[in-house]
């Protein structure tokens, strides 16, 4: 428990009470959502004691952002989530002004310790002011260390900023601890710190793993650092870039594939990408679960749109579908990680299909769908293939392969918007071999897809009306594809 243990017993209460009035039925299927309020960021995705524990920025007392406290989930298949109580309020003077977004580790003595940034609020003179802290618990109740913040401004060299300096990603090394953690340098504006520690409380600066120099963004926020398939892989979020290359502009995901020479603590990048190239995801984090697989999941939404979607529910905002990570050609890859099949039932299928003039397909319609289409290109003059998904007479989000251009658009514009922000999205993705794949995970108010398997991810929210479920294809030539798509309950 914390010093003063009223702030969080009170975020506790209101939990209970609030918890028996929310109708469970509204909420997506299999992606996680906060008890109530507001979430932001996943916190702390670790496995812990035989099940899966995801934390999440949270606001729990109105679905906008507010003082940062951080909620609580388990799960043993990923999909299926049980609430826990509210494991961090803003309650010492190392995190008065916010507990904001990190990560968790189990200690050698089977605890759970939880690094995280506590903001310290402005003063009359000063910024808030941004420093590390850690909580240390048995998975349900933690206790802050009295000496947080346990890294402060004063760790680093010259350069680093005291305001921006957030989101500790920690993991567990031989002799100890290891953490990459965010930071605004003067000149090289976002950058990647390494830090080291014996004891999970005593830090000390390693290096700068990576820096935007202002190629990638302003500041980076949760960082995350890990070695896949061979490589080593840093992944980002900007604030504040330019769109260039794959990029769009705004807040985005950056993940870098690379080497990483410890010794000397030198990361030489190899390939730069997107996570996600659709509207709404940010700040993923990963974990390594127990079978070995890198699992990431992210925030389904985005700092600029998030400001304008429709407040519908008692609680706001929801985690991406958790995906398994791979590495193909130096790429960060993605599939939905397996145990997604524990929810197919009635699986529909049809083979070798001609799609010309838009249809339908018997039993292809729905909002809650596992769905891969495989699109065969070969000996056809088909140069654009439509797909429209959550329709009816007055809305569809469309997704158009131009296979001439090599290029796919998703488009939510008519997908029951009333704002005028960002509803579309471009990536570069076509025909492989004559082949196409598209696999959509579908779950009530958010799309999820998967394209030619897993090279690139798109991932929206959407507004339509739930009653909007039919599902077309076109063609602008008869081109053949296979379907299978499996409802999910
Ligand atoms: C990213 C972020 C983090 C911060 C948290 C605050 O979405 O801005 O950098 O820790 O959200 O809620």
């Amino acid at each position: 428990m914390s010093v003063n243990p009223a702030p969080l017993n009170r975020v506790r209460e209101y939990e209970r009470e609030r918890a028996t009035r929310l109708p469970a039925d509204e909420r997506p299927l299999f992606h996680l959502t906060p008890l109530v309020g507001w979430m932001n960021d996943p916190n702390g995705f670790c496995y812990y004691k035989g099940q899966y524990h995801l934390f999440y920025q949270y606001h729990p007392f109105s679905r906008q952002w507010g003082p940062m406290h951080w909620g609580h989930a388990v799960t043993n298949d990923l999909l299926h989530w049980t609430y826990q109580p509210c494991a961090l309020a803003p309650d010492t003077q190392a995190d008065a002004g916010g507990c904001f977004s990190g990560s968790a580790v189990e200690m050698p003595d089977g605890q759970l310790l939880l690094a995280y940034t506590g903001v310290q609020p402005a003063g009359t003179f000063r910024r808030e002011t941004q420093a590390q802290c850690v909580a240390i618990g048995d998975g349900i109740d933690f206790e802050k260390s009295l000496l947080n913040p346990v890294i402060r401004h004063a760790h680093l060299p010259e350069g680093y900023s005291e305001f921006d300096f957030r989101d500790p990603k920690i993991w567990r090394e031989d002799d100890g601890y290891a953490m990459v953690v965010a930071n605004r340098h003067s000149q090289r504006q976002g950058s990647i710190l390494l830090m080291k520690s014996r004891d999970g409380l005593d830090w000390h600066f390693v290096g700068e793993i990576d820096a935007s120099c202002d190629e990638y963004g302003r500041m980076w926020e949760c960082p995350d650092f890990f070695e896949l398939d061979g490589m080593h892989v840093l992944l980002v979020s900007p604030q504040e870039m330019y769109a260039r290359e794959e990029f769009h502009a705004g807040y985005g995901t950056v993940c870098i594939v690379g080497t990483f020479d410890e010794k000397n603590c030198q990361f030489d990048r190899q390939t730069v990408q997107p996570v996600d190239y659709g509207l709404t995801f940010y700040a993923p984090q990963t974990m390594k679960a127990p079978d070995g697989r890198r699992i990431m999941i992210g925030w389904m939404d985005n700092w600029e749109t998030c400001k304008e979607a429709p407040r519908r529910h008692p609680w706001y905002a929801q985690m991406s579908a958790p995906r398994e990570l791979y590495i193909r050609n130096n790429r960060l890859c993605q599939r939905p990680v397996r145990e997604m099949e524990n929810l197919w039932k009635d699986t529909i299928q049809h083979n070798q299909v001609t799609v010309h003039e838009e249809m339908s397909l018997p039993g292809v319609q729905g909002r809650l769908m596992d769905m891969e289409i495989v699109l065969n290109g070969q000996d056809s003059a088909c140069r654009r293939f439509t797909l429209h998904v959550a329709k009816d007479e007055n809305h569809y989000i469309q997704i158009r392969c131009d296979l001439a251009r090599n290029e796919l658009i998703f488009d939510r514009s008519h997908g029951g918007s009333r704002r005028d922000i960002a509803h579309t999205r471009h990536v570069k993705a076509g025909l492989k071999d004559g082949k196409m794949t598209l696999r959509l995970l579908m779950d009530k108010e958010s799309i999820e897809l998967f394209v030619n398997d897993g090279e690139q991810v798109l991932t929206s929210l959407i507004p339509t009306p739930i009653s909007a479920d039919h599902i077309t294809f076109a063609a602008d030539a008869p081109v053949r594809m296979s379907v299978k798509a499996h409802h999910l309950g």
